[in-house]
């Protein structure tokens, strides 16, 4: 039994977007869920507070939980156990089943393997929120993509993100360039939602 009674997060990094998935969540009604970057576990606590009332739903969280090279937070044992703690607590008190898997390591690795699997097209919604190095978030990106079904929606988050702590500027060290340069390589592919512009909302067209 959990002491525990609501999930507990110590970082408000989620909370910018949640006016724009409040809207969108419950209109694309995903039911396979795949999350690149889950920490604490604000956005998987969203989705399965929204969703898991409503029908059965799959959520695959991918994660480290080693932190990125811009992490302040030292202590990432704990992080994964407040993952684990919030989630349980979000997934008990949904009214359907909600089916967590959570994947432990690096994401272009679990990625491959999960193509591997056979979940080309699976999922409905991929959420990318990892390593914030442009050519991990191009991995993430094309990697998505291949397993994000056609008419699914794949959300960016940290577009116009910098790292603070870097002794000088570095565009490498951002998701920006990777973002563009996947948009534009996949245009064709793509339709953006409107939408401010800290994350990018796209559905997939076609594969
Ligand atoms: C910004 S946080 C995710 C925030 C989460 N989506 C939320 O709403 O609170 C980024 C996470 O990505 C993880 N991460 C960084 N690089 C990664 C990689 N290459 N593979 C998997 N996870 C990674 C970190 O451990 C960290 O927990």
């Amino acid at each position: 039994m959990l002491k525990q009674v609501a999930p507990e997060f110590t970082t408000n990094w989620f909370e910018m977007s949640k006016p724009r998935w409040e809207a969108l969540i419950p209109q694309a009604q995903p039911s396979r869920i795949l999350e690149i970057g889950s920490y604490e576990g604000a956005s998987a606590c969203f989705v399965i507070e929204k969703l898991g009332n409503q029908k059965p739903i799959e959520i695959h969280c991918i994660d480290t939980w080693e932190g990125s090279i811009e992490t302040r937070e030292q202590d990432m044992p704990a992080v994964e156990r407040r993952f684990d703690t919030n989630t349980a607590i979000v997934i008990e008190k949904a009214t359907h089943e909600v089916k967590l898997t959570k994947h432990k390591g690096r994401s272009d690795r679990i990625l491959a393997r999960l193509l591997a699997e056979g979940y080309a097209g699976y999922f409905d919604l991929v959420y990318v929120d990892g390593s914030h190095q442009a050519p991990d978030v191009l991995c993430d990106a094309v990697l998505g993509f291949r397993l994000c079904r056609p008419r699914g929606i794949m959300i960016f988050d940290d577009y116009l993100w910098t790292d603070r702590s870097a002794s000088e500027p570095d565009v490498l060290r951002t998701p920006k360039p990777a973002i563009d340069a996947f948009t534009n390589l996949y245009s064709k592919k793509l339709r953006f939602f409107p939408a401010m512009l800290y994350q990018v909302y796209l559905e997939k067209l076609s594969d």
